[in-house]
């Protein structure tokens, strides 16, 4: 199915043709981030539109990072050594993405992952470095490395492995690092900040954070047309969290050629998923160790692991089988541990997660003000909604009938999100699908009503709140806020509920300054009823922020039109604003060049200061960003200096296998057969040595060691190896060289006859006799040459350096063949008409097979195979 799925994909992405309207190559790389497994997919002019493979040609990458003796391990491979060093693989770090130190989701985490989660600097989640991973870094002269990772960092270094696989997908000269990565619809903007700060520390570009249901929404809309509008619930079980998104699908344009997809509400439960069934199902296997041996597990984190992989592996099972058996070796104190778990067993501890995994579905439709009735299917995806107890509650919640599986439940996130890239960076010619997303909290802004001069009594002023955005407002909304306002002032920017338990609520602090002298210049220059505008954004990628503030007024007394053109130029024209003005050239007038005649009020616009701080849940700052950057690029050079070692050593160590053979072989062999004695003692002295040095000192030596061993062992084989090659060269060389003779040769004999013919005809014939006396030349001169050293390395023995290189026999013979095809090109003199002699045709091959014989011991068939190539 999976596979029928990806054609599907592939298939309709051809029809799509995606190629790149630019001349510089440029990709797009999609990046699922799941708690579990990230997909990715590499959009590029001319490549296969698929999902990326991981380094085992797994279609998923486990979202681990590890440390092994302070090696760092990716994928499966950093997942698995869990069981081994809990305190060294560092998994599901999507819980912690962009949440204070003391939210209610850390201790939820650590009830599964071993890790210490500490504040960081910004009091977000960092996790305290385990033995191996911090030991690097220990020895470090400008203070000791932070003993703590971001989880920022710690996901920025599972994306830059994914951007590494990307690479060699792409090729090492393209470029790779524009990217859009999927997110849960419910992620408040803290958690973008911290997704957006990973995606900047693996050395990428953020193009765009789009939510996971709208990019299954954009996969399902790639293949299909929608002349009638459809609604889909896409329902979106993970490992972490389970959501629904309500969308409607219209088509437009005469030929439905576009398609416009509107979410209409979102619902989410955001601890209800794969992992949350993993827990329960590892509580029953703990609990029965326990039991049955008597001892306590709990704090062990290795045996605690041992069983967490176990479980995920029985859930799998179970989703196909009603009973699993299990067995662990191993598990604490050398105790193996077997039990045998039944799926209604594993349905019974979860039974409350039936109700928490529908839900959403309820919440999308309330959100959207929708019924189920309203809904043409729910199209499912993400593992958990492969489990049969989830499925059973899903169609008891909206019925069979309404359940869809027409979307690849692993993939259409990626595949979507990637399309949605290769729409947004332009480069592509793709699908015409346009997404309207929403936002999933109230946003409010709060700010102090101005005092008023004339209030005596003190009293503070009032704060005024209102709802910026509001739940369900469309992805890329601006809106201008307009303030009266002498001083500056600043916004304050809060979701109106916490976005998650024990979460802070404040967002953004805006100030805007500058004001009071900005208002003075234009009180200068004749402005009256000045005001200030904000903008406020909802972006696309579903931050709010604060574009711009400007302070705006009308210039209505035309006896000031003098001043404001001295002071800002003639007011039409921003260029000229711009070199007229000595500071900053921000000031411009917005009124229409028409606008010459005094009485037509002009405008006056003058850009604001907007200074932006964090007041609770900080995105990291760019020195902090800056520095964390630099230790990933000095992590990742530091160990291509390491795999460089690695692969010279390993380079080094089969070299000498392979000398030490070629020293062993037997006296037919090519080796020995063209090597002297003298040649194979030194050589053979020479691998004694670098073995000796490679046994004792390899461990300690750098890459230019080994390169420099490989190099003097190489300076005694190489005289030998080019020997070989030369020999064996040497009749291909030789037959080449005769061939131009023989050719040439024939090719003389003709045009001497037809020479003597046209002299006597008294015609004027194609060759004047000096250019063919100049080829009889160049001829008899090679002929001599080649006759003269064949005979010399002839005399040679096969273990002496040829005395004749076949590189300078080639070059000769196509010295002779150039001088002959020059001729044989040569245009023939204009037809007469009257002629009839048939001698003008032109010379296509200068010879003929039944001519042969006329060239002394040489092989006729090798004309007839060299003829084309004239
Ligand atoms: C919800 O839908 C009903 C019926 O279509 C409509 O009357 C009502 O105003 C809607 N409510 C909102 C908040 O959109
Ligand atoms: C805006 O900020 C800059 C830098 O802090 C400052 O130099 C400039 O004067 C400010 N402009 C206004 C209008 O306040
Ligand atoms: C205000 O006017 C003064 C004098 O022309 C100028 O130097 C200054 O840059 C202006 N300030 C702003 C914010 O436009
Ligand atoms: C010699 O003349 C014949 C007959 O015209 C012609 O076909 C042939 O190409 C000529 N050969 C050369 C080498 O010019
Ligand atoms: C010389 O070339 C001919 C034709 O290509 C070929 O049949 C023959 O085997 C070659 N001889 C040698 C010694 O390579």
């Amino acid at each position: 199915m999976n596979s029928f799925f990806r054609r599907l994909a592939i298939l309709s992405l051809l029809s799509i043709s995606l190629f790149s309207s630019s001349t510089l190559a440029t990709t797009v790389l999609a990046i699922d981030y799941g708690s579990d497994f990230i997909k990715a997919s590499l959009i590029k002019p001319g490549a296969p539109f698929d999902v990326l493979l991981d380094k085992d040609s797994k279609r998923k990458i486990r979202s681990s990072v590890a440390w092994k003796n302070g090696e760092r391990l990716f994928g499966q491979d950093a997942f698995n050594l869990a069981t081994r060093f809990p305190k060294d693989s560092y998994s599901s770090l999507k819980y912690l993405l962009g949440v204070p130190a003391n939210a209610d989701v850390i201790p939820y985490y650590n009830s599964f992952a071993p890790l210490a989660v500490v504040p960081s600097t910004r009091f977000t989640a960092a996790i305290r470095k385990g033995s191996s991973s911090s030991s690097r870094g220990a020895g470090e002269k400008n203070g000791a490395a932070p003993a703590t990772w971001d989880v920022e960092e710690l996901v920025a270094m599972q994306l830059a492995y994914v951007r590494a696989l990307a690479v060699d997908v792409a090729g090492r000269g393209e470029r790779v690092q524009d990217v859009v990565v999927t997110v849960p619809a419910f992620f408040s903007q803290f958690e973008r900040d911290a997704i957006a700060d990973a995606v900047e520390l693996a050395g990428l570009r953020l193009l765009a954070l789009v939510n996971d249901g709208a990019a299954v929404a954009i996969n399902y809309a790639m293949t299909r047309q929608f002349p009638q509008p459809e609604r889909h619930i896409v329902y979106d079980a993970g490992a972490a969290s389970t959501r629904a998104t309500v969308a409607t699908f219209a088509g437009q344009g005469k030929k439905q050629d576009a398609t416009v997809i509107t979410v209409n509400g979102i619902g989410y439960d955001r601890l209800a998923g794969g992992t949350e069934l993993d827990r329960r199902l590892r509580e029953v296997l703990v609990e029965e160790f326990e039991h049955k041996h008597g001892v306590g597990i709990r704090d062990d984190p290795k045996a605690m692991m041992k069983l967490w992989k176990e479980a995920e592996r029985l859930k799998a099972i179970l989703s196909a089988n009603t009973e699993a058996s299990s067995r662990v070796e191993s598990v604490f104190n050398d105790i193996d541990f077997s039990t045998k778990v039944t799926r209604q067993g594993f349905e019974n501890i979860c039974a409350d997660m039936n109700l928490r995994f529908v839900q959403p579905i309820y919440d999308a439709l309330d959100n959207a003000n929708l019924s189920l009735a309203d809904i043409d299917s729910v199209i499912l995806t993400g593992g958990a909604s492969r489990i049969p107890m989830v499925r059973a509650a899903l169609a008891a919640a909206v019925g069979e009938e309404k359940l869809a599986m027409n979307v690849n439940s692993d993939e259409a996130a990626v595949l979507g999100a990637a399309l949605h890239g290769a729409t947004l960076s332009r480069q592509f010619r793709t699908k015409n699908i346009k997404i309207s997303d929403i936002a999933p909290y109230d946003v409010q802004v709060s700010y102090l009503a101005e005092a008023k001069s004339t209030d005596a009594s003190g009293a503070s002023p009032r704060t005024i709140t209102s709802l910026a955005f509001a739940k369900g407002s469309r992805t890329g909304t601006r809106k201008t806020l307009t303030f009266r306002r002498k001083n500056d002032f600043s916004l304050a920017f809060s979701y109106k509920e916490p976005p998650g338990s024990e979460v802070p609520v404040e967002l953004l602090d805006v100030r805007i300054s500058g004001v009071a002298e900005v208002l003075a210049n234009i009180t200068e220059a004749g402005g009256v009823d000045p005001v200030i505008k904000a903008t406020i954004l909802f972006s696309d990628s579903g931050f709010v922020s604060v574009p711009e503030a400007i302070a705006f007024a009308e210039i209505k007394d035309d006896s000031l039109a003098g001043k404001l053109k001295g002071l800002f130029g003639d007011g039409s024209s921003s260029a000229e604003d711009g070199s007229t003005s000595t500071v900053d050239p921000s000031v411009s007038s917005s009124a229409p060049k028409a606008a010459k005649t005094p009485a037509t009020p002009k405008d006056l616009t003058i850009p604001l200061n907007v200074t932006v701080k964090f007041p609770s849940v900080a995105p990291m700052g760019l020195e902090q960003k800056r520095e964390a950057r630099q230790r990933l690029i000095k992590m990742e050079a530091e160990e291509a200096s390491i795999a460089a070692r690695e692969e010279q050593r390993n380079i080094l160590e089969g070299y000498m296998y392979k000398i030490r053979d070629l020293l062993e072989s037997d006296s037919q062999h090519p080796f020995v057969r063209h090597s002297q004695e003298s040649e194979r003692r030194a050589l053979s002295r020479e691998l004694k040595d670098v073995s000796s040095w490679f046994h004792s000192r390899a461990d300690d030596a750098q890459t230019k060691d080994f390169v420099e061993k490989r190099t003097s062992l190489e300076a005694l084989e190489r005289p030998i190896v080019h020997r070989i090659k030369e020999l064996e060269e040497f009749p291909q060389a030789l037959n080449v060289s005769q061939m131009w003779n023989w050719h040439a040769r024939l090719f003389l004999g003709e045009a001497r006859e037809n020479l003597t013919a046209e002299e006597r005809a008294g015609t004027t014939g194609r060759f004047a006799k000096t250019e063919l006396d100049e080829l009889e030349k160049a001829l008899r001169e090679h002929e001599t040459w080649l006759n003269e050293w064949v005979e010399k390395q002839k005399a040679m023995p096969m273990n002496y350096d040829p005395v004749i290189e076949t590189g300078e026999m080639r070059k000769r013979a196509k010295e002779l063949e150039t001088h002959l095809q020059r001729l044989v090109q040569k245009k023939p003199p204009r037809v007469r008409p009257s002629g009839g002699g048939g001698n003008s045709r032109t010379i296509q091959v200068p010879l003929h097979t039944d001519e042969a014989g006329k060239s002394e011991g040489e092989s006729p068939s090798e004309r007839t195979s060299r003829h084309e190539e004239l």
